[in-house]
């Protein structure tokens, strides 16, 4: 039975399905019925936001590099004072060290809580301002919830193997969601560049790869080599994020595959900020500074939708609702 369903997912007509009805009624049932609570204060915040600025942003790549923005040089700067060399150095250390002692290979860290109260302020004046909350609500059709603020600070390894979220993959922890990684550090292909791929443009989340990775360890489990990606997907729907600070990448992390990371001979510096809803599973504790940080305005309306983005986190919908709704998206994915 069970093959016979796999070999029903591979089929032409169960791709013609994913294509024509079943990614267009999720389209809608995510969108309208599960996020109606963010589509209300999507049309409120239309009705009191103070600018109409965004990015231009492609909804069926689900991706848009921008080239440079004055206020992503500015954290960029902030932080690396923060994030002096030798405080760098330090955790470099550290983590060889641990990896002595351990199979598994760390390449990153968090290292958001070495920044001042000054570079904190400026990320979520960035993250909380209207240019940017305008590109979120219109890609994603409804009011977005903050979910990540971590500045994450990878180094090379050298026994580290290529896999994990080195290969490519989806984040399987929703339906759309919409990342900015911001460089903190300028970028080169020896410095783990991140690569993305455009959505899929016929199946989008619904495309699942037929050699993909089956491991019993989750972080491991699903993922996707190089070679077998390249038979997909050609040279053109790639981006690689390479380049100086000021530069970032916007781009849904749940909808779009993405590899990245794997630093060979340059550490690199990057503040990822994830916007995502409340039906996405492992939305994360707002980072502790976040209490303490006031957006200034005057407007109770607002102030209320300000605190839903950087503080709800989906109370209305259960764990097990949320589970149950990525593993659905799972079940129905054509595999080619
Ligand atoms: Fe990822």
């Amino acid at each position: 039975m069970k093959k016979l369903l796999r070999k029903f997912k591979e089929s032409r007509i169960y791709s013609i399905f994913v294509k024509y009805l079943l990614r267009n009624f999720f389209n809608l049932l995510w969108e309208y019925i599960i996020n109606i609570l963010g589509k209300i204060l999507y049309l409120i915040w239309i009705l009191f936001r103070v600018s109409k600025e965004r990015y231009q942003f492609d909804k069926k790549k689900c991706l848009k590099i921008v080239e440079f923005d004055e206020s992503f040089k500015e954290i960029a700067l902030l932080a690396n004072n923060d994030l002096d060399k030798n405080y760098l150095k330090n955790i470099e250390s550290k983590i060889i060290q641990e990896n002595q002692k351990s199979e598994y290979k760390n390449f990153t860290q968090i290292v958001t809580d070495k920044l001042s109260n000054k570079s904190l302020n400026k990320i979520l004046d960035v993250a909380t301002s209207d240019k940017i909350i305008n590109t979120v609500s219109k890609y994603l059709g409804v009011f977005p919830i903050l979910s990540i603020v971590q500045v994450y600070y990878n180094i090379p390894v050298k026994e580290a193997e290529l896999e994990g979220s080195k290969l490519w993959h989806q984040d399987g922890f929703g339906y759309r969601s919409l990342d900015f990684f911001i460089p903190l550090s300028n970028i080169d292909d020896t410095s783990g560049p991140l690569y993305i791929a455009e959505s899929h443009p016929e199946y989008g989340i619904f495309f699942k790869f037929k050699n993909r990775i089956s491991d019993i360890i989750q972080w491991k489990n699903g993922r996707v080599n190089l070679d077998e990606f390249s038979k997909i997907y050609k040279d053109e729907q790639i981006y690689k994020l390479t380049g100086n600070i000021g530069k970032a990448a916007l781009c849904d992390s749940f909808q779009c595959y993405h590899r990245g990371g794997a630093c060979e001979k340059k550490d690199r510096l990057m503040l990822r900020l994830s916007y995502q809803t409340p039906d996405a599973i492992r939305l994360k504790k707002p980072i502790e500074f976040i209490k303490t940080y006031k957006k200034i305005n005057n407007n109770f309306i607002l102030n209320f939708l300000y605190k839903y983005l950087l503080f709800y986190r989906g109370f209305l919908l259960s764990d097990r609702v949320k589970n149950y709704f990525v593993h659905t998206y799972h079940f129905f994915t054509f595999v080619k």
